[in-house]
């Protein structure tokens, strides 16, 4: 797909993520209201990622296939009720460098990319419950109205071999390459800004570093 032709598609989606956003508010509010009220405090400031370990690596590792393994951490020590779910997928690459082509893993946000309910893995990949969205195993949409693929998380291996996650991500797919770009809100497409969604569901970004470059 060109470049031309994503954002065409994505213009789309974002129109029709729209038509869905209101609803999926009343349904997702209510499913999420804990980490809604977290996810809607920081509005009118970045909000800082905090790196948080998910525990020693060798668990993540005996993932056979694709069934990723749900690591839930505290986003914020400060903040009770940020608590979220990673989902870390094992790819039975040895490389510690998780921008490398045979990197160890691919770590998922749970939050679905429509209004934030908390999508679980699946067989093909990731589905959520409030809305029908569907991913595939690399965090695609491939059906329903989230507007782009499942955020990511930046990791690395510190001392002990203990997994860390050190930033979120947003991920625009083409094929196998994947580019980050600093987290969209909830309903949001990648490129561009839907306001009738923003008005809804405020851009919650985070302090980031440079914008890794895939490879
Ligand atoms: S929150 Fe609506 S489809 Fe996931």
């Amino acid at each position: 797909m060109t470049t031309q032709e994503y954002r065409n598609t994505t213009t789309r989606r974002g129109l029709l993520g729209v038509a869905t956003v209101g609803l999926g508010a009343t349904i997702g509010g209510v499913l999420t209201t804990p980490v809604a009220a977290y996810l809607l405090a920081p509005t009118t400031q970045e909000a800082t990622f905090h790196p948080v370990s998910l525990g020693p690596v060798r668990p993540f590792t005996s993932e056979t296939g694709f069934a990723p393994t749900a690591a839930p951490y505290v986003e914020d020590p400060a903040q009770p009720l940020s608590s979220g779910l990673a989902y870390v997928h094992y790819t039975g690459g040895s490389d510690r460098d998780w921008l490398a082509p045979h990197a160890m893993f691919v770590v998922f946000s749970n939050r679905c990319t429509h209004v934030g309910c908390p999508a679980q893995a699946s067989a093909i990949g990731f589905a959520c419950p409030c809305h029908g969205s569907q991913f595939d195993q690399r965090g695609a949409r491939i059906a329903g109205p989230a507007p782009r693929p499942l955020d990511r998380f930046q990791w690395e291996i510190r001392k002990d071999d203990q997994l860390w996650i050190t930033q979120r991500w947003s991920v625009l797919l083409k094929g196998d390459r994947a580019s980050y770009y600093p987290v969209k809100a909830p309903g949001q497409p990648l490129d561009g800004q839907i306001p009738a969604a923003d008005a809804l569901y405020p851009a919650v970004t985070y302090t980031h570093g440079p914008v890794p470059k895939s490879r």
